[in-house]
């Protein structure tokens, strides 16, 4: 048996590429998507990765880097979908355009990259982790829509972990709280903005403070890992959604 296949969306940044360093270091092979190549730089060298720019909201661009992982290793055992945006803004002052590019990148693109590897994840009997999030389990005000779309990528987690037991594929999903990443200052909030906002959630946490990348990407790879757990949310968040 070959080494195991991961594609990893948004492996560009953040939880994705936390993700992505964790399984080559446990000796997967990774297929490290992102619509950003200068994100996937830091992974173009490594012998047991390969890398693509593909926007997960384009059908064809998918479908190209579905066949091109196919003819390079022939599997794909996991599929970890991390690209997402954020959106911040009350109801009164969003646009349309945003929430549409919220629900295109993190509701349609999860889709289309999970529709896409449905057939080789059948066949390796494989596993999808989705990214969730807190603001989908607890409403808070000033984010609807990206809490909608990441509430929309939960269901379809429990839905898809329903269709795809009987093929032997488990699908759960994360909901990780505040974590410092890229998301903020790519959503267009100023840096220092980001920081009080932070600050702000973490004084909604009860542990304190906000989550490492690579707290959330030991979850992800348990979930990988485990063989019995299906169609779950699982909140990685300091407490935050208990609280
Ligand atoms: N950081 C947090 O606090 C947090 C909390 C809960 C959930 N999440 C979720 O985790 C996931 C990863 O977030 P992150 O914090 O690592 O963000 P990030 O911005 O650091 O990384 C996201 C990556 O997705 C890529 N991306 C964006 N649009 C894309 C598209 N159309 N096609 C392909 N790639 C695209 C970006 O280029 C980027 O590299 C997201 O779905 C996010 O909603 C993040």
């Amino acid at each position: 048996m070959g080494e195991r296949v991961a594609v990893v969306t948004g492996a560009g940044s953040g939880l994705g590429r936390a993700t992505a360093e964790r399984l080559l270091a446990q000796g997967m092979r990774v297929a490290g998507w992102d619509i950003s190549q200068d994100g996937l730089e830091w992974l173009s060298q490594h012998p047991s990765a390969s890398t693509a720019a593909v926007d997960v909201t384009d059908p064809e661009q998918v479908g190209a880097a579905t066949e091109q992982v196919r003819s390079a290793w022939g599997r794909v055992d996991c599929l970890v979908n991390s690209a997402g945006i954020f959106l911040v803004g009350p109801l009164a002052e969003v646009e349309t355009s945003a929430v549409r590019a919220l629900f295109d990148v993190n509701v349609l693109g999860t889709t289309l990259v999970t529709q896409a590897l449905m057939p080789d994840l059948i066949a390796s009997r494989g596993a999808v982790v989705n990214l969730s999030s807190t603001v989908a389990l607890r409403a808070t005000a000033s984010n609807s829509h990206y809490a909608a779309s990441k509430a929309a990528v939960a269901q379809l987690t429990r839905c898809w972990a329903l269709e795809l037991a009987p093929h032997g594929v488990r699908v759960n999903a994360l909901a990780p709280g505040p974590t410092n990443t890229a998301i903020y200052t790519s959503a267009g909030i100023e840096p220092a903005d980001v920081a009080a906002l932070l600050a702000d959630r973490a004084a909604r946490i009860p542990m304190g403070r906000a989550g490492d990348p690579t707290e959330i990407a030991l979850w992800v790879v348990r979930l990988i890992d485990d063989e019995w757990v299906t169609g779950h949310v699982i909140p990685v968040d300091g407490g935050m959604s208990i609280a």
